[in-house]
């Protein structure tokens, strides 16, 4: 049986890809929550699955950080970042995940008298143990742009000697008046220190365009999170593909920060031969893992199965790894494939 002219979802869900916009924060479930919440005495507005459920309501980015960050006070002990990681891997390796570098808040649990140090090991002990669920997975630290260049700059130093435990740099949280440049000489110190650098420019801001070019003419980023509105700006896009710099967009994301998926400047963007990847973000929050943002955007983009292997390509072809590692995982793709051809 050859593979399915139209993608289908069981051909989506098992076809090999990267994640490489994942909050791992992101990817607290209702009953995690609840579990953690009960083993740390903390006491929480909601009592079931369902009232927990029913408190994720957003319809942007703000509202939706609002209720983001409040829910990482049940993360305590470095067990709770462990069992927080591998939740997700489990998940993760469901959905056909052989490889994530993946999103870590560090401000947000220092902020609240949560040692550095716990969060990075209970994190990075479950990247090792990822193995065993046949996924690599590395971090990046990510600082929260509504906090200072200073407060970043002291996690950066704080990080040092976590240095051979974190990959990657990031920048998330509310980009409103917090563009890129703020972070420039933060970034370059990470870049000194040997880290690879990318930043969020998330959908429809105020100042979008600015901000992507900030990014990869002032930061000069190893890869850009989301990214999307820079099919608006051609220059801007012949960059990209002569840097060949990956864009690590989340159609189900966007589709509750904004009031649609993106689908279209996604399709155009894959089409124009910039290296778009598709990814899930914050789980938990937006109602579906990887497999379910590669169904649903080819559902609603109509792209070909070989588009969507293309995707799945380039999420291998934009990862920190070395052109062996990738080499690997292109022969996954390729035995998957061949796999249906039987
Ligand atoms: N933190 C977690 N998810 C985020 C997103 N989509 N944008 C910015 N910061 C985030
Ligand atoms: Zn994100």
């Amino acid at each position: 049986m050859p593979i399915p002219a139209v993608p289908t979802e069981s051909f989506l869900m098992g076809l090999p890809k990267a994640e490489l916009h994942l909050h791992v924060e992101g990817t607290l479930e209702p009953d995690l929550k609840l579990e953690l919440a009960a083993k740390n005495n903390i006491e929480l507005d909601q009592k079931t699955i369902e009232e927990v459920e029913a408190s994720y309501q957003f319809n942007d980015l703000s509202s939706f950080l609002a209720v983001y960050y409040p829910a990482m006070n049940v993360l305590q002990t470095e067990d709770d970042f462990y069992a927080l990681a591998m939740a997700y891997f489990r998940r993760a390796a469901e959905n056909g995940v052989k490889r994530t570098e993946m999103f870590f808040d560090p401000q947000a649990h220092t902020t609240r008298g949560v040692p550095f140090a716990d969060v990075v090991n209970g994190y990075y002990r479950a990247t090792q143990d990822a193995a065993d669920l046949g996924i690599s997975a590395e971090l990046i630290m990510c600082f929260l742009r509504d906090m200072s260049a200073e407060s970043a700059a002291e996690h950066l130093e704080m990080s040092v000697p976590f240095a051979d435990k974190i990959l990657g740099l990031g920048l998330d949280s509310d980009e409103r008046d917090n563009p890129p440049a703020k972070f420039a000489e933060v970034f370059a110190r990470g870049r000194e220190l040997g880290y690879k650098l990318t930043m969020h420019c998330d959908i429809d801001q105020v100042g979008s365009i600015e901000n992507i070019r900030q990014v990869i003419e002032d930061v000069q980023v190893d890869r850009i999170d989301h990214g999307t509105n820079i099919v608006e700006n051609p220059e801007l896009v012949a960059i990209v593909k002569e840097k060949g710099l990956g864009l690590t967009c989340c159609p189900v994301s966007n589709s509750f920060v904004t009031e649609d998926m993106k689908a279209t400047e996604i399709t155009a963007l894959l089409r124009e031969g910039v290296k778009v990847t598709l990814n899930s973000d914050d789980p938990a929050y937006f109602g579906g893992y990887i497999g379910k943002n590669y169904v649903d955007y080819a559902a609603k983009s109509g792209v070909s199965t070989e588009e969507m292997i293309q995707i799945a390509k380039n999420s291998f072809d934009v990862c920190w790894i070395s052109d062996e590692e990738k080499a690997k995982y292109f022969a996954a793709i390729d035995e998957y494939i061949a796999s249906f051809e039987g």
